[in-house]
């Protein structure tokens, strides 16, 4: 099967940037989010992206209007209706995910494959919400997109050889070099990323080293290119908390229970980045 157009359900950080992905590598990309507002800011953040390419002389001006002309916003499902492959990247929640699984079902066409772009959960969960289980899988892809050259594929207990196969074509027309796991809690990378997370808050909370140690630490000694709690304000200390008790749920282990400055911080709304405050500031 080759897959020419491709549909992405959310434009927040992570839909966006996989929209925006597909769209430079070719593809016929149509967008969704639930209103106008949140379609507009989605699409402007992708038209930033892009504009940021062309003043760097990454990308020339008319480049830029080609990856925009096969871009595509919308807030109905039904323009769906001719991808052949669609990466669902709404939030982290498993029924809302299954209700967008089970409309993707009724209004792709019978060939086409539905991934999720989900850190953590079930993907065989999702799956059985369509009639086709054999044609989902996970498309784990990193953050931000454009620069992250993973993709982490998961293959659940029903996904064919054949969609596995479709799917690894794709993430490597992305530009992305793609691994494989299995559906279990976490996939590879965050079943690794997780427990060193919240190690890392344990340290803060037990008053062993400073934020900024510990980041130092991790950045010169490890030449990881940032600190494991920059790398939270980044990617958002509520989605770190999702994940740990997501994982924890399913394996009991206590490395993933998150501690108690993490769940404090989340009820501060201290969540990194995005709220302007987590272990550091981000003055608007
Ligand atoms: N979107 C697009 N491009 C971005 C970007 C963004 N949000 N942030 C940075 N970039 C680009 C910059 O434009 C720059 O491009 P250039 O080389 O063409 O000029 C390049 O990335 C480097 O950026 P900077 O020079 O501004 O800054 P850094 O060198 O510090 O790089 C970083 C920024 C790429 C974010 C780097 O610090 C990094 O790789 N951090 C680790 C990120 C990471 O680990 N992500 C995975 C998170 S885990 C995950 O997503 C899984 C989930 O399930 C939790």
């Amino acid at each position: 099967m080759e897959i020419k157009r491709v549909g992405v359900v959310g434009c927040g950080i992570m839909g966006s940037g996989i929209a925006q992905v597909a769209a430079q590598s070719g593809y016929q990309v149509v967008v969704s989010e639930l209103n106008d507002q949140l379609l507009t800011k989605g699409l402007g953040n992708i038209n930033s992206a892009l504009s940021r390419s062309v003043e760097k002389g990454k990308m020339s001006p008319e480049e830029k209007e080609a990856v925009l002309g096969r871009l595509k916003g919308t807030t109905r499902l039904e323009d769906f209706g001719d991808c052949d492959f669609v990466v669902e990247a709404v939030v982290e929640n498993m029924e809302e995910k299954k209700k967008v699984f089970a409309a993707l079902d009724k209004v792709c066409p019978k060939h086409a494959i539905l991934a999720s772009n989900t850190s953590c959960l079930s993907i065989i969960e999702m799956a059985m919400a369509t009639q086709r289980p054999d044609q989902v899988l996970g498309a784990h892809f990193f953050n931000p997109v454009p620069v992250m050259r993973l993709l982490e594929l998961v293959r659940s207990i029903a996904t064919s050889d054949q969609t596995l196969e479709a799917a690894k074509k794709f993430g490597e027309s992305l530009g992305k070099t793609v691994i494989v796991a299995k559906d279990a809690p976490g996939f590879i990378v965050n079943h690794l990323l997780l427990p060193f997370m919240l190690d890392a808050v344990r340290l803060v909370e037990r008053g062993f080293a400073t934020k900024e140690d510990i980041d130092n630490g991790v950045m010169l000694g490890l030449n990881h290119p940032m600190g494991p709690l920059t790398l939270g304000d980044l990617i958002g200390w509520d989605t770190i908390c999702f994940i740990a008790d997501a994982i924890y749920e399913e394996l009991k282990d206590p490395r993933y229970a998150p501690p108690m400055l993490l769940k404090h911080m989340v009820l501060a709304g201290k969540l990194g980045r995005k709220t302007g405050q987590g272990f550091y500031d981000y003055p608007k």
